[in-house]
């Protein structure tokens, strides 16, 4: 049973490489909204990852949420690799400190024995508050090195999910609903066409910066990210996705 089951993911996993034509797709089994075990798999998985892609002297990007707080937790190997360098990728969002993209590049870092940067600026700033904040040399340090990354790991969200546990004002819900958005990731909201339909405003990484960066990993899981897991996957070709089951067949059955 096991050896079929296995069987089965590696399967899907092929499966949804082609359908979605990225460099790389990692599945794990079950749906990470009925099993938490399932959760920190997929930060397990991603782990493993990042500890074959972080060589020594690496600048890694990361984002916040409870993914990603899994994807800390999964880091559990001891690294011989030195001076990495983890940095949130993205203002910080929220009032749970656990999820918050500063305590988890404290942890990641802290976990493969390297350094962090923290970014202490809010994603909810107005336009004169970032102006002001954009000046201050420390902030001004940090986004030199989120723009300079050479590992982005990223979590990906619903866009109404997203749009509500950032409390976006009534005028900007209304927006992303007219326009379809399904998906956010690093503070953009897109339609199932990747296209961008609203952008919060905030420091750190921006759209060309993710472009750039050599290695990118989008993590997500559960039946209903499955769209906007598709979403982002338009994006950029060259990204790895991890994923669970739930997910990868309801984007492989429904899309
Ligand atoms: C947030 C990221 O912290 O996590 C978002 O800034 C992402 O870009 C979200 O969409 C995903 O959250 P979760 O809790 O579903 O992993």
């Amino acid at each position: 049973d096991f050896i079929y089951s296995m069987r089965g993911i590696g399967e899907i996993q092929d499966r949804l490489k082609n359908k979605l034509g990225i460099s790389k797709v990692i599945v794990v089994p079950g749906n990470v909204e009925e099993d938490e075990f399932v959760l920190s798999d997929l930060g397990k998985a991603t782990a493993k990852l990042i500890e074959k892609l972080a060589t020594s002297n690496t600048k890694v990007g990361i984002t916040g949420g409870t993914t990603m707080a899994a994807v800390a937790k999964g880091i559990t190997q001891h690294t011989k690799k030195q001076n990495i360098n983890i940095v949130p990728a993205r203002g910080g969002l929220g009032k749970q400190v656990e999820t918050q993209a500063n305590t988890i590049a404290a942890e990641i870092a802290s976990r493969l024995n390297g350094s962090y940067e923290l970014l202490h600026a809010s994603d909810t700033l107005s336009n004169q508050t970032m102006e002001i904040l954009l000046q201050d040399r420390e902030i001004e340090r940090v986004i030199k090195t989120i723009k300079s990354v050479d590992l982005l790991v990223f979590g990906i969200g619903r866009a109404d999910t997203m749009a509500r546990r950032r409390e976006l004002q009534k005028d900007i819900v209304e927006k992303l609903a007219e326009s379809n958005a399904v998906s956010e990731a690093f503070g953009y909201y897109f339609n199932q066409e990747g296209n961008i339909v609203h952008e919060t405003k905030t420091i750190g990484i921006d759209l060309e910066d993710f472009q750039r960066v050599p290695n990118t990993i989008g993590v997500a899981g559960g039946r209903n990210k499955a769209e906007a897991i598709l979403a982002i996957t338009s994006l950029k070709k060259s990204m790895i996705l991890v994923t669970d089951e739930a997910a990868a067949t309801m984007i492989l059955e429904k899309f």
